[in-house]
């Protein structure tokens, strides 16, 4: 096993579905996928393997935040070799042109995160998302008439609550549609790795308007997002 996944090399499949609610990666294995069995319960951040028509798809719960879905995604790409990792998770638009209930496909993410700085040593870099990944969801989500789905920027803070919240302004003046808090740091992992990643989220809150989902709602529209993640991941 990794340090932090209770896994054999061999039963994480080459595509990962990752959301950050470990109690969702079970919903989603018991739900979504055929014949799926835990492969991991290490400090309950349970991880799944079965098969998606016929293929082998994983699921794996990423906790909250960088710091934690980093720790994930370095052993999934770096000690099960993983290919592709897609984020299923949820985020707070921070603009009415979305919509509490729709779906964000991030093509790229920013971040108040100082990860990146330390990494590339001051100089700005710009996390984006896999294009055939990025493409495959959104042409899965265009043939699902009942979802909403934009593509564009995302913000993702280390802070839930955040002390500074005048600041995201700027952010959605120059585009940024939603806050979550976990893509930037995955698409600089796969890039790092050589490997293709995608964040998909539902908007489970809306900054602007203050309307929030109920839990059965962000069960129906989570179920849509999982459907396009599932589909982008095996086209
Ligand atoms: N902030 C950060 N992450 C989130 C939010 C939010 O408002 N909503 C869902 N994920």
């Amino acid at each position: 096993m990794s340090t932090h996944i209770g896994a054999s090399p061999g039963q994480v499949a080459p595509t990962v579905l990752f959301p950050g609610d470990p109690l969702r990666a079970k919903w989603i294995a018991e739900t979504f996928l055929d014949d799926a069995t835990c492969y991991s319960e290490v400090r309950g951040m349970y991880g799944y393997t079965g098969t998606w028509n016929g293929t082998p798809v994983s699921v794996q719960g990423s906790g909250m935040g960088q710091p934690s879905m980093a720790i994930y995604a370095n052993e999934l790409f770096k000690d099960y070799d993983v290919a592709s990792i897609i984020r299923v998770g949820s985020c707070g638009a921070l603009t009415e042109k979305v919509a509490i209930r729709d779906v964000v496909i991030a093509s790229g993410a920013c971040t108040d995160s100082a990860k990146n700085t330390h990494r590339f040593g001051g100089y700005d870099y710009a996390p984006v998302a896999d294009f055939g990944l990025l493409r495959a969801a959104y042409d899965a989500a265009s043939e699902m008439p009942e979802v909403t789905t934009h593509v564009g920027l995302i913000f993702s803070s280390d802070s839930f609550y955040s002390p500074r919240p005048e600041l995201m302004k700027a952010q959605v003046d120059h585009g940024v549609l939603a806050v979550e808090m976990e893509a930037s740091a995955l698409y600089t992992l796969a890039a790092q790795y050589g490997r293709r990643a995608l964040a998909i989220c539902t908007v489970s809150d809306h900054i602007v308007t203050g309307e929030e989902t109920t839990s059965q709602e962000r069960e129906q529209t989570f179920a849509a997002m999982i459907e396009i993640a599932l589909r982008a991941a095996l086209t």
